[in-house]
């Protein structure tokens, strides 16, 4: 059975979607803890799927994982649940160091006592942002040097540290992959694209950290899970393996596309104090994962930007239920008081 780390947020909710149509023999066990970040509505359309079980539960809880581990019969992991947000851990960075640093080595712990030699494969998901800042020219390769500024970026790097400590000395079977920032359904709307989707569609301003020249390489959801689903699948255990989609571009330059799509005036868009740390520019090379996988971003940016405006458009509902706090709703109405 895969267990699926983090599975009702943004990137574990594609990835459980896009392995019931590759996979959908797979026996896949969903744990969250149904964080702010965490909407079972994105996996409604999987309901009374029989190969899907959910638990709700804290990865960095050790009782509850280690009884999860002799119950259940785990042999793969896909590590995605994590606390996600830089202006969050701006705020408060405490629930990051529980989350994604005690949960990640909770959760290795767990799989190396129950798994023999040979046995299993553990999938970390992380992110560029443990590398830092680029400057204008240069990209993110596996050996470029950790290098954090937020303390989400900062508890991404010591989570991947640690799983890669649990390979050299324990043998662990664990696989590393970095990706750069995803766009694509179901993303909470406190990160750029949804919040500048929601925002504009209701005529309010568009906060723009800094001057909004800031450079993300964006890469849609799904091309990224295709890629986790490459490195499960054949990645080389100890290995780090980044995921990027060759698509850098300004903050400024994807609000204006939003509103173009939108038929929106830039009058709304207002340049307010800059994050604090703010990293100017991330850019990744994949040629590791290209060349040793096969892997190979599909989704041209142009086309995955407007379905995915068209999905938050289509969808109002979804963006209402997450706004008002209803879809914490679906829960109890699934699950009771479990
Ligand atoms: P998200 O915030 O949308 O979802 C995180 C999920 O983890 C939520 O469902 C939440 O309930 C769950 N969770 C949080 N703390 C938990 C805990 N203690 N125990 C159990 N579940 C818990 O995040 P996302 O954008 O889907 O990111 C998923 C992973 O991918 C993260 O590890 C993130 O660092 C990484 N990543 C994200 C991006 C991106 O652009 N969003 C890019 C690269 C890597
Ligand atoms: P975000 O979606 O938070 O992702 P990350 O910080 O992980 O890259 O932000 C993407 C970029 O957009 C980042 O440079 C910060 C900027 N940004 C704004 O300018 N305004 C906003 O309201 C938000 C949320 C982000």
């Amino acid at each position: 059975m895969l267990l699926v780390t983090g599975g009702c947020g943004f990137i574990g909710s594609n990835f459980i979607h896009l392995l019931r149509r590759e996979r959908p023999d797979l026996e896949i066990l969903n744990l969250d803890l149904l964080t702010y970040a965490g909407n079972l509505e994105n996996l409604a359309a999987l309901e009374g799927d029989e190969k899907l079980q959910f638990v709700k539960g804290d990865i960095a809880d050790s009782r509850f994982v280690e009884n999860l581990f002799e119950t259940k019969d785990i042999d793969q992991i896909v590590h995605f649940a994590a606390e996600s947000h830089v202006d969050r851990s701006i705020l408060g960075p405490g629930i990051f160091i529980r989350s994604n640093i005690q949960g990640t080595q909770v959760l290795l712990e767990a799989a190396r006592k129950n798994w023999s030699e040979g046995e299993g494969r553990f999938v970390m998901v992380s992110t560029d942002e443990v590398y830092g800042s680029l400057g204008p020219t240069g990209l993110f390769r596996e050996d470029t040097p950790l290098d954090p500024s937020s303390p989400y970026s900062a508890s991404k790097a010591s989570a991947d540290l640690i799983c890669q400590s649990y390979f050299r000395t324990f043998g662990f079977p664990v696989v590393n992959t970095r990706c750069s920032n995803n766009y694509g359904p179901y993303q909470f709307p406190e990160k750029l694209i949804p919040l500048i989707i929601l925002r504009a569609g209701r005529d309010e301003s568009l906060p723009v950290y800094g001057d909004g020249l800031n450079i993300r390489d964006w890469i849609h959801v799904e091309d990224h899970c295709r890629g986790i689903l490459a490195v499960l699948d054949g990645g080389e255990l100890g290995k780090v393996y980044n995921i990027g989609s060759d698509n850098e571009r300004t903050n400024i330059e994807i609000i204006r596309l939003i509103l173009d799509n939108l038929g929106k005036s830039e009058d709304l868009i207002e340049f307010v104090k800059d994050r604090p740390g703010h990293d100017r520019r991330y850019a990744m090379d994949s040629t590791f994962i290209e060349q040793s996988l096969g892997w190979r971003p599909e989704v041209d940016f142009s086309e995955g930007i407007a379905a995915t405006i068209k999905w938050y458009r289509d969808n109002p509902e979804w963006l209402e239920r997450v706004i008002s706090g209803a879809y914490k709703e679906y829960y109890s109405r699934q699950y009771g008081s479990k």
